[in-house]
């Protein structure tokens, strides 16, 4: 921090609306000493202002030790350099807002859809969601045509019946996962499926690696019936919450991940 005052060269340029040239510091009459250039021994200098006189970011200042007269042409090339640092500075925090922006809409998306859902859709990051998953029950077995739909759920099926009772509704987590395995078909072409336990429940994970779904048809794609993008029925999501009791997606272009998760006694 430069206090603006007469107390320095850096806080008398603050107060000038011009570069600030010194020829000689010891015999320098605008501002006082004792300051960092006095301790440093320096003899000859300039310095600028970094941004706007009215909100700026700092100081540029070069400086000698020994006397040397500074050009216009040094100070236009010293202006120009603090120029430039002020359009970085500037450019940079208008990314930040933006960021910040970004992420505080898409927080309150994630929140009101926990909210309407009851806590059923959680929507989070693939490293949050990897948080949540448990210990693997088979291999992940490749999605890429619509006929392998039907492998796909038999293979579920055997792994459900080789880890849970029939407190789970495997029927209903295959009628689900089902709805899941079709979407990373339809809309990305290909896809995984793998099916884990973790704490008594099963979860099922469908991953594929297609344009993601944008964050603004979020709401529309996962909440409201009918919504489709491919003129289909639109209701893959209405029935995969309406099945598990937990539903974690994560999206963005490259990788669209959905857990099913269905607790043991479920009703
Ligand atoms: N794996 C995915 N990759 C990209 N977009 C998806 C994916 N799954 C769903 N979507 C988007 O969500 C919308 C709603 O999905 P869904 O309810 O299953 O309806 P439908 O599959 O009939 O379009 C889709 O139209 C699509 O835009
Ligand atoms: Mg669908």
């Amino acid at each position: 921090m430069v206090p603006n005052d007469r107390g320095s060269q850096a806080g008398y340029t603050l107060l000038s609306d011009h570069p600030i040239i010194v020829d000689d510091l010891s015999a320098e009459t605008r501002f006082q000493g004792p300051d960092l250039l006095i301790e440093h021994q320096v003899r000859s200098g300039m310095s600028v202002i970094i941004g706007n006189k009215n909100e700026p970011f700092g100081i540029l200042g070069a400086h000698t030790k020994k006397h040397r007269t500074f050009t216009d042409d040094d100070v236009n090339f010293l202006q120009a350099m603090a120029n430039m640092l002020a359009g970085a500075i500037d450019r940079s925090q208008t990314e930040e807002t933006l960021v910040t922006k970004d992420r505080e809409i898409r927080q309150t998306y994630i929140d009101v859809f926990a909210a309407v859902t009851g806590g059923k859709l959680v929507v989070l990051s693939k490293e949050e969601l990897l948080e949540n998953i448990g210990r693997p029950l088979g291999k992940a077995f490749a999605l890429a045509f619509y006929e392998d739909l039907a492998s796909a759920r038999a293979q579920l099926r055997k792994e459900m019946d080789e880890s849970f009772s029939r407190d789970v509704d495997k029927q209903e987590m295959t009628t689900a996962a089902g709805e899941a395995m079709a979407n990373a078909i339809k809309h990305s072409g290909s896809g995984q499926v793998r099916a884990f336990k973790s704490n008594g429940s099963v979860q099922v994970m469908i991953e594929d690696a297609g344009p993601g779904i944008d964050f603004s048809l979020l709401p529309k794609a996962t909440l409201m019936a009918g919504f489709s993008t491919k003129q289909t029925l639109g209701i893959g999501f209405t029935i995969m919450l309406e099945l598990c009791d937990r539903l974690m997606l994560s999206t963005q272009p490259g990788d669209t991940t959905v857990v099913l998760e269905m607790s043991a006694g479920h009703p």
